[in-house]
């Protein structure tokens, strides 16, 4: 481990970090444009020049690797200057469009124009070289010429990550633009990163400019639904409402990247169709009524059922859609209902049939967050044939359906012919969906950007999810509904909390064992037994 001195403090630091990573340790900005930790280095902005001792020149901290005995000054009136020059370069022909442009508040030129130049331009404003405004370059995608430092991280992300190489930098001097071959378009799933990379408001995305400021917007971490992949995300929200999904650093999963289908997937978490209130079937409709009599009739039925038929007469089904702690509520419940309580209880993963297949970046073919979840707690993934098989025997009843649009999964005749002789179906679930319109019972819970719990990835990395807002309406967290459910049939006290949920499923579940809460944050950690 190099020792190294960076603005007087001596640091010990890992073989082979580069001066800008190396402060940062330290707490120490060193301000950059071109190097982002994810892509080869280009060196191009000049923005981090440093003045490291016994060098005669400043240098680059995004190419200077640390060494034994370095003394660096990332402050020095050397640097400062070079930091000045560097920006009053780069702003010559910056348009002045920040009272309009959609990065403002999250611009490097904006941030660093005030924290290392902050002086009046020198260059006269008509003077200044015009480019192309507002170009749909494809994928959702609009570049401002004008505004680019050409630190092409744009480029490098297409050349290195996806090996599309869709954009490239043409001309020469300050007439160099970045563009799109002549006659193409982006065309790649992952093209929103390079609105994220891009450190001006050279490239931002179509569906979000000029919706919301981005000092109004909450950060929330979380992990995007949209496939078994789970990455690591922070939703951007405001009142309620989600903004936009943008991707969270995590090494084991992820890295820095999403895919646009991830990115572009929480307009479905928040549409009409979300279901507000309870609602029980009166003769030919359903009509909305309270949490207590929604609970009170749901308990009813299952004991009736049970009196009527016996406990083999109750089942349930969640989708791996369902969290972790979700999908062991459940298990639970029906534990406690029938003594063999894993005769009627099923998952079962399914992927809309648009759904794209998966590819050999990030994106996985299967698009739910938790197969592997109901995996580990044994909830085998043939839920419907099993329990189809158990409706056509005469022997299941009821079935309670957790976040399982069996419906729309089979179609409404398939449905109708395997599950039509149940006599009692309790729906819990977001929206309005084909099975909520044929329950007799749906009860409102929440999306899993209003929850706190846990998925598993398909590679056995249980990764937490964070509540951004409160659900809409009456909905709540289905663990809440469910252990509500299991207080009314049996008078006992149960966790509802995710956090207590998880707790009690680390204790209870092999899989699970011995991990916490505590231990997810920030990355996930790993499924303790894959094989139990
Ligand atoms: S468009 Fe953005 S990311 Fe691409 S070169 Fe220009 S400033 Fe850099
Ligand atoms: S790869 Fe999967 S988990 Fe990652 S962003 Fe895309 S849909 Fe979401
Ligand atoms: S960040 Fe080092 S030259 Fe651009």
């Amino acid at each position: 481990m190099p020792k190294v001195t960076i603005d007087g403090r001596q640091l010990d630091l890992p073989d082979g970090i580069n001066l800008i990573d190396a402060a940062e340790r330290a707490g120490i900005e060193v301000p950059h444009y071109c190097y982002h930790p994810g892509l080869a280095i280009a060196g191009n902005c000049r923005m981090c020049l440093v003045e490291v001792e016994k060098m005669p020149k400043l240098q680059i901290a995004c190419n200077t690797r640390v060494a034994e005995g370095m003394v660096v000054h990332t402050r020095s009136d050397r640097v400062k200057q070079a930091q000045a020059a560097v920006l009053e370069f780069l702003l010559i022909n910056h348009p002045i469009d920040c009272p309009v442009c959609d990065q403002a508040g999250e611009c490097k030129l904006q941030d660093y124009y005030m924290d290392y130049d902050d002086r009046p331009s020198r260059f006269p404003l008509g003077r200044k070289n015009r480019k192309g405004k507002a170009i749909d370059i494809g994928s959702g995608v609009m570049l401002d010429q004008e505004r680019c430092i050409l630190c092409a991280r744009c480029t490098r992300f297409f050349d290195e990550v996806t090996h599309t190489s869709e954009l490239a930098i043409f001309g020469r001097g300050d007439r160099n633009v970045v563009d799109t071959y002549p006659g193409t378009k982006v065309d790649n799933k992952y093209a929103g990163n390079i609105v994220d990379i891009c450190p001006v408001g050279a490239l931002t995305e179509k569906d979000f400019r000029f919706r919301m400021r981005v000092w109004y917007l909450d950060r929330t971490p979380s992990i995007c639904g949209g496939c078994e992949r789970g990455c690591s995300i922070d939703i951007h929200h405001h009142r309620g409402r989600i903004y936009r999904f943008k991707p969270r650093y995590n090494p084991e999963v992820n890295r820095y990247w999403m895919c646009d289908e991830g990115r572009h997937g929480f307009p479905a978490l928040q549409g009409e169709s979300r279901l507000v209130a309870p609602l029980v079937q009166a003769k030919d409709r359903m009509v909305p009524v309270g949490w207590t009599a929604a609970i009170r009739r749901a308990a009813e039925t299952i004991a009736e059922t049970v009196n009527l038929n016996g406990a083999g007469s109750i089942g349930a089904i969640a989708s791996a859609q369902a969290t972790n702690e979700e999908a062991f509520a459940l298990k639970r419940l029906i534990a406690a209902i029938a003594s063999n309580g894993s005769r009627h209880l099923g998952g079962f993963s399914w992927s809309p049939p648009a759904a794209s297949g998966g590819d050999n970046l990030l994106i996985r073919a299967n698009k739910n967050p938790n197969s592997e979840g109901l995996r580990a707690l044994g909830l085998p993934a043939d839920g419907i044939d099993r329990l189809a098989a158990a409706v056509a025997a005469g022997e299941l009843k009821l079935l309670v359906a957790l976040r399982a649009d069996l419906a729309g999964a089979l179609g409404e005749a398939e449905f109708g012919r395997r599950f039509g002789a149940l006599d009692y179906l309790i729906v819990l679930d977001t929206d309005v969906n084909e099975t909520a319109q044929m329950a007799n019972q749906v009860l409102p819970i929440a999306a899993y950007p209003e929850l706190d719990g846990s998925f598993t990835n398909f590679q056995g990395r249980v990764q937490l999810i964070r509540r951004a807002f409160d659900p809409p309406g009456e909905a709540l967290a289905a663990t809440e509904v469910i252990a509500r459910l299991g207080h009314a049939i049996d008078g006992v006290t149960r966790a509802g909390q995710a956090e207590l949920v998880f707790a009690e499923m680390a204790a209870s579940e092999p899989a699970f064992r011995g991990l916490s809460i505590e231990a997810l944050s920030p990355h996930g950690a790993m499924l303790v037994d894959r094989s139990a």
